[in-house]
C-alpha cells in the first residue's frame, strides 16, 4: 500500500501559510476577539462597577499575553513577508485585503500598549500571570490620550474584523477557493 508523506511545513512557502503562521494567526485572533468582546461590555454593557472589576482585571492580563505573542506573531509576519493571494483577484482588492491585514497587525500592538498606558498612568499596576508592569505616578494627559487611542483603535478594529470575516467567508463560499482553506490547514 503506498504511503502518503506530509510533513509538517512550519515556514510560509510563497503559495502557502506554514503551522507557525497558522498557529500565530489563529491563537492571537482568539485573544484579540475575546479582549475586544470584554472590552465592549466593559465600556457599553449593563453591569455594574462591582461586576465590570473583575472582567477588567481579565481584561488586563489577556490583554498583556497578546502583547508578548502579539511582538513575535507581528515579527515574523514582517520576518516572513506575506504568501500571495489564494486566488486571482483585481490589484485594488488585493491592496485592500492587505490594508486589513496592516491594519489588524496595527492593533495587534496599539491596543495592548494603550491599554497599559492607561493603568499605569492613573497610578494601577497592571499584573498578568505574575508578570507586574508597576504603577507610575498619575499622569492625567498620557491617561486619558491612551484612552482615546484605546477606544479609537478599540472600533478600528471592529471594523476591520468584519471587512476582514465576511472577506475570508466570500472566499470560501462564493468563490469557492483555498484562502480560508489554506489558513486551516495549510498547504492549498
Ligand atoms: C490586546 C488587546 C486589547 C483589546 C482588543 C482591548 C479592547 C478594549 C475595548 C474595545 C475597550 C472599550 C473601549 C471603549 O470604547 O471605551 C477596552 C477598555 C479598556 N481596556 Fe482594553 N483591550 C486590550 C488590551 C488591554 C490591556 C493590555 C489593558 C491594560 C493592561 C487594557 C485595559 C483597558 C481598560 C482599563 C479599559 C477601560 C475599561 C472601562 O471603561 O472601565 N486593555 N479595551
Ligand atoms: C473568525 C475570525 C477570523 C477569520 C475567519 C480569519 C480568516 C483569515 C484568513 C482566511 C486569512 C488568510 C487571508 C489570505 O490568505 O489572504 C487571514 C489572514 C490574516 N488575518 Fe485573519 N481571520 C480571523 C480573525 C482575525 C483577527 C482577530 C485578526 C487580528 C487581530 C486577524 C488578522 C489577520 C492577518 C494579519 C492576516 C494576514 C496573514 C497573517 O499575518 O496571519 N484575523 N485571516
Amino acid at each position: 500500500m503506498a504511503q502518503k508523506t506530509e510533513t509538517l511545513q512550519l515556514k510560509d512557502s510563497p503559495a502557502a501559510y506554514g503551522a507557525i503562521s497558522r498557529v500565530n494567526h489563529w491563537g492571537v485572533a482568539l485573544g484579540m476577539i475575546a479582549l475586544l468582546g470584554s472590552g465592549l461590555l466593559m465600556a457599553y454593557g449593563p453591569l455594574t462597577r462591582e461586576a465590570v472589576a473583575p472582567i477588567r482585571d481579565w481584561h488586563k492580563a489577556l490583554g498583556v499575553v497578546v502583547l508578548i505573542v502579539g511582538l513575535w506573531r507581528v515579527g515574523w509576519r514582517l520576518a516572513q513577508g506575506a504568501p500571495r493571494p489564494a486566488s486571482d483577484m483585481p490589484p485594488w482588492l488585493a491592496r485592500a485585503a492587505k490594508a486589513v491585514h496592516w491594519g489588524l497587525l496595527a492593533t495587534v500592538l496599539a491596543m495592548p500598549i494603550s491599554g497599559i498606558l492607561i493603568s499605569v498612568y492613573n497610578g494601577r499596576a497592571v499584573t498578568s500571570f505574575g508578570v507586574v508592569i508597576p504603577a507610575q505616578d498619575k499622569v492625567g494627559w498620557i491617561a486619558n490620550a491612551a484612552h482615546g487611542v484605546h477606544q479609537f483603535a478599540g472600533w478600528a478594529l471592529a471594523g476591520l474584523l468584519v471587512v476582514h470575516v465576511a472577506g475570508a467567508l466570500k472566499h470560501h463560499f462564493l468563490d469557492h477557493d483555498a484562502t480560508l482553506r489554506r489558513m486551516l490547514r495549510g498547504a492549498a
